[in-house]
């Protein structure tokens, strides 16, 4: 089943998954704790947002800021929809997002990034969107090679991540293992204009 049609199908049951408390709000947590270390952002992006879980949590934490979800399956953003997330949802990809230029703060990506077809657009794209000196902060598997023998779905180890980071022009601030040492968040800053 593709990547696609499974989301699809998992929408509707998406937020009562056991999945919710056993890792997603785990992972949220963590995202919310390196978000704490930078500038309360004006204006927030979550890249693969499902249900619009980490939306809601940021709302109330900044209710001032601008809100803008992504995700590939319409689905996940009807139910975002649906549970009154704020801010504006669209149907769209990581690769081609819907947004202008240098228009967020603070990017967010949980749980998605090894979905991605083409990650290294994705990165491009998220990059393009963030003002200079804003924050992405990804949080997703970083699987060893070794494990994809195993069936893990192929993403990028922890060394390939940074390396990504760095080529589209984020210095990694922060590098942090959430619950395994193989569910990493990375927080790259894209740099100030001079
Ligand atoms: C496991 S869910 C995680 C959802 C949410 N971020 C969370 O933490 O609960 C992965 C999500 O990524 C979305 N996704 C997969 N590929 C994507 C892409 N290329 N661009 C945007 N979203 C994508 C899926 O539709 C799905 O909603």
């Amino acid at each position: 089943m593709s990547g696609e049609t499974r989301f699809e199908r998992w929408s509707s049951s998406y937020e009562r998954s056991l999945l919710q408390s056993l890792l997603f709000d785990r992972v949220h947590r963590a995202v919310f704790a390196s978000a704490g270390r930078v500038e309360p952002p004006g204006a927030i992006l979550d890249v693969g947002c499902g249900t619009g879980r980490l939306l809601r949590e940021a709302h109330l934490r900044w209710p001032e800021a601008d809100i803008v979800g992504v995700d590939a399956a319409a689905g996940m953003i009807e139910q975002a929809r649906g549970l009154a997330t704020a801010g504006r949802l669209v149907v769209a990809t990581a690769e081609e997002l819907p947004l202008p230029s240098e228009s967020v703060d603070l990017a967010v990506s949980t749980m998605s990034f090894h979905h991605w077809t083409d990650k290294a657009a994705g990165i491009r794209e998220i990059v393009r969107v963030l003002r200079p000196g804003g924050n992405f902060i990804l949080a997703d598997h970083a699987t060893p090679h070794w494990l994809f023998l195993l069936g893990a779905t192929p993403t990028l180890n922890a060394e390939e991540r940074r390396s990504a980071f760095t080529s589209s022009g984020l210095t990694v601030m922060e590098e942090t293992p959430v619950l395994s040492r193989y569910i990493l968040l990375t927080r790259g800053q894209k740099a100030t204009a001079i």
